[in-house]
């Protein structure tokens, strides 16, 4: 589905009723990032899965976009959709932007997941690294950029065992634009530190880690769920950075979980 947002066009998908439960994707995927949540869960709430700005089959311009932005078109969205409150979960990128919603409209949550997330900005040396591959992109593509990423996004199981889960991964990163790319790489790189807002969650919270996760480490989920007062910690095992691609089964009952008691 396509809908004006913010003066770009917003696609995303919207399937089931209840309780509405917005899936933010990460870097650089797309709504595909949740089929299996979708499927799993559509019988039990209302799962809106956007492209954000730019990826996927959202388009948009070229230009830094912040994690303020991509919280501002979901919240345009959901005014559009006339939902007052919903749970929004992300998954990394996606929960950068799931806790800039939770920072500048707490009022529209119901709750929160942040999953294989962290609330700390980036140091100088990564977002110096940002800026070295989106410049690289410019006269290289981004195919360096999706064979580097596959290595460090999924785990060495994965890599191994699941040949379908490493072409669907790569093929979601090979279907965004260098626009795409460019304007996130830019907009994680400068987006600040939301460490300072934990404490004054006052909804619900579902963090989730991958066990194996090197790009984000069990670590930094293990410090913010230390900040938040209504936050429940799960580890999956056998995961690296994409959980829920990785470990459908396990990550589609720890929603399931976390979303049954709002629907009471
Ligand atoms: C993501 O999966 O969204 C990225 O790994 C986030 C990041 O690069 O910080």
């Amino acid at each position: 589905m396509k809908i004006e947002v913010n003066e770009i066009e917003l696609n995303f998908d919207d399937q089931g009723e209840g309780i509405p439960l917005i899936l933010l994707h990460g870097f650089p995927f797309d709504r595909n990032l949740w089929y299996d949540q979708v499927q799993a869960l559509n019988d039990h709430c209302r799962v809106i899965t956007p492209d954000l700005r730019g990826f996927g089959e959202s388009k948009a311009p070229e230009s830094p976009v912040s994690m303020s932005q991509y919280a501002a078109d979901i919240i345009t969205l959901m005014d559009l959709l006339k939902i007052e409150q919903a749970i929004v979960g992300g998954l990394s990128m996606g929960g950068y932007i799931a806790l800039a919603i939770a920072e500048q409209y707490p009022e529209r949550l119901l709750g929160l997941i942040l999953s294989n997330t962290k609330a700390t900005k980036d140091t100088a040396a990564q977002r110096q690294n940002r800026y070295n591959t989106s410049e690289k992109t410019n006269y290289d593509g981004t195919e360096f950029l999706v064979k580097d990423l596959l290595e460090k996004v999924l785990c060495e199981a994965t890599l191994s065992e699941k040949p379908d889960v490493v072409e669907y991964t790569q093929q979601m990163m090979r279907r965004q634009s260098g626009e795409a790319v460019r304007s996130a790489l830019a907009g994680m790189a400068e987006r600040k530190d939301r460490e300072f807002i934990l404490s004054e969650i006052e909804v619900p919270v579902l963090v989730i880690a991958g066990k194996k996760d090197t790009l984000i480490p069990v670590f930094d989920s293990k410090m913010m769920v230390r900040e938040m007062p209504h936050a429940h910690l799960e580890i999956i095992e056998d995961s690296g950075h994409l959980s829920n691609l990785e470990q459908p089964e396990l990550y589609n009952k720890i929603l399931l979980r976390f979303i049954q008691p709002f629907d009471s």
